[in-house]
């Protein structure tokens, strides 16, 4: 696991590298996109590059996670988010965003069915991640199996209280559950990149570098991947030995 510590201006632009790098050499990339604040700045540093030349429009992308039940236009509905703070802002092709549904009548099947939509793309090449204060990358809260693929999960009271900010405040409104890859779907993907700034995010990232690996800090998983990459800011770095 390669760890960088730098400050949160220069994460975003190491983290697009990353992206602009693959996307030069692989036009037709899969990549893996997470929501949340953490990638905003690299979704906006990715534009600046796109409005210099590069493209997406070969490219493909997966999301990690939705929220079960938001209405289709509801401005927190994940899949709504990516298409305004970043696939509407390049040119992918229509199409070629795909998240799994959280509208579905059968959540069973639409997981399934996202797990294949991975597959058939060839699986991801590069994927976002950020980290909750719980250690949970995606929505692959504490006690989740380090073998799960795409499922439906019950989000924490502590990840729904994390995320009130993006719902006026109110943790009610906050959906009660997602659905999300799972931690073997996302260690399937070739080059991970996961982002955190900010000491609220320091005892995960402590975790997830220098803990043994457990399901009860379910980032830990990343340690048995071959192409890790940790970006993260002096106070997210806080805590590291
Ligand atoms: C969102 C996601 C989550 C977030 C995490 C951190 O798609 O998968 O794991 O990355 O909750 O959220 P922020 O970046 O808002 O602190």
């Amino acid at each position: 696991m390669e760890v960088v510590i730098a400050p949160a201006g220069e994460l975003a632009r190491l983290a697009a590298d990353a992206v602009e790098g693959l996307l030069r050499a692989e036009p037709e990339a899969v990549l893996g996109l997470a929501t949340g604040s953490s990638p905003l700045a690299v979704y906006d540093e990715l534009v600046a590059r796109h409005k210099e030349g590069l493209s997406f429009a070969r490219a493909k992308a997966f999301m990690l996670d939705e929220y079960v039940g938001l209405p289709a236009d509801h401005p927190e509905r994940y899949r709504n988010v990516i298409e305004k703070e970043f696939a509407s802002r390049v040119d992918f092709s229509p199409g070629a965003v795909q998240g799994p549904d959280g509208l579905a009548e059968d959540l069973p099947a639409a997981c399934a069915a996202y797990e294949k939509s991975i597959a058939d793309a060839g699986g991801v090449d590069l994927q976002l991640l950020g980290i909750g204060t719980d250690g949970h990358i995606a929505f692959n809260e504490p006690g989740s199996s380090l073998a799960s693929r795409t499922r439906i999960k019950t989000l924490t009271k502590q990840t729904r209280e994390d995320n009130a900010r993006f719902f006026g405040g109110s943790v009610d409104d906050v959906p009660r559950h997602c659905l999300t890859q799972g931690l073997a779907t996302i260690m399937s993907a070739g080059h991970l990149v996961l982002l955190a700034s900010g000491r609220a995010k320091a005892e995960a990232v402590h975790q997830l570098v220098e803990g043994p690996i457990s399901a009860m800090w379910p980032a830990t998983i990343m340690q048995l991947h071959p192409h890790a990459t940790v970006l993260v800011d002096d106070a997210a770095a806080s805590r590291l030995q």
